[in-house]
């Protein structure tokens, strides 16, 4: 049954990989499979909100009642977020935007020819940090993938990007994360007091631990 907690609420969330073009046949990109990010717009939906969700390259079926935008690159990914994020109420990037990109993607098939070749690398918008740092932000939640130290470099992300919460998972352990169904999560905000807090979701499918990260935003938001 669906449920009223975000009604009349916008939340647009990132999802996915994206591709970052070397040439028309190449491209740079990831193992991210869209489901943490896809199982968010639904349990957002469910909960009562207007979602779009904006996805990277991924074989997934939109959810019920969520407005879909299909993005390939970085690039693509920012100009979706900023065509709908001024009434938006939460932001959530959950995509694994591609950190760099081919300066130059060539128009032509790169040929085979040296022994070794350089494509040079340029950094790519950061979708999140742009969206906490607008005049009225939305409430912005990051994700932190990390293999070590994950809750101390979630931390510092936290606060890096000015985020209203961050969402950190262990993706060393391959039985959650990335391309599993399953997630664990630590979440960090910062409380009235501006103290960091802490709370940990135990080990569930991405579907709970969806509900989960949007009832806690919705209780610290309010
Ligand atoms: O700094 P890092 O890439 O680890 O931060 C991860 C968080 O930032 C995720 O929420 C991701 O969606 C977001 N991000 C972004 N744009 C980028 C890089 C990361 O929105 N270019």
């Amino acid at each position: 049954p669906s449920e009223a907690l975000f009604a009349g609420q916008h939340i647009v969330i990132t999802a996915g990989p994206t591709r970052e073009a070397i040439d028309p046949v190449r491209y740079l990109s990831n193992h991210s499979s869209g489901r943490m990010g896809f199982a968010l717009a639904a349990a957002a939906q469910q909960l009562g909100a207007q979602v779009t969700l904006i996805a990277g390259p991924c074989q997934l079926t939109t959810p019920a009642g969520v407005k879909r935008v299909d993005v390939v690159s970085a690039n693509d990914m920012a100009n979706a977020v900023d065509e709908v994020i001024a009434d938006a109420d939460i932001f959530i990037g959950c995509a694994a935007v591609a950190d760099y990109r081919p300066e130059i993607a060539v128009t032509q098939k790169i040929k085979k020819s040296q022994d070794t070749m350089h494509i040079e690398l340029v950094k790519n918008p950061d979708i999140l940090a742009k969206v906490a740092a607008r005049d009225n932000p939305p409430f912005t939640i990051g994700f932190a993938a990390e293999t070590h130290d994950v809750v101390n470099y979630a931390r510092g992300k936290l606060e890096r990007k000015h985020l209203a919460m961050i969402a950190a998972n262990d993706v060393s352990n391959s039985d959650i994360g990335f391309n599993s169904d399953d997630n664990a999560m630590t979440l960090l905000w910062r409380d009235n007091a501006g103290e960091i807090q802490q709370t940990q979701l135990a080990r569930a499918a991405k579907q709970t631990i969806a509900e989960q990260i949007l009832r806690h935003a919705a209780q610290i938001k309010n």
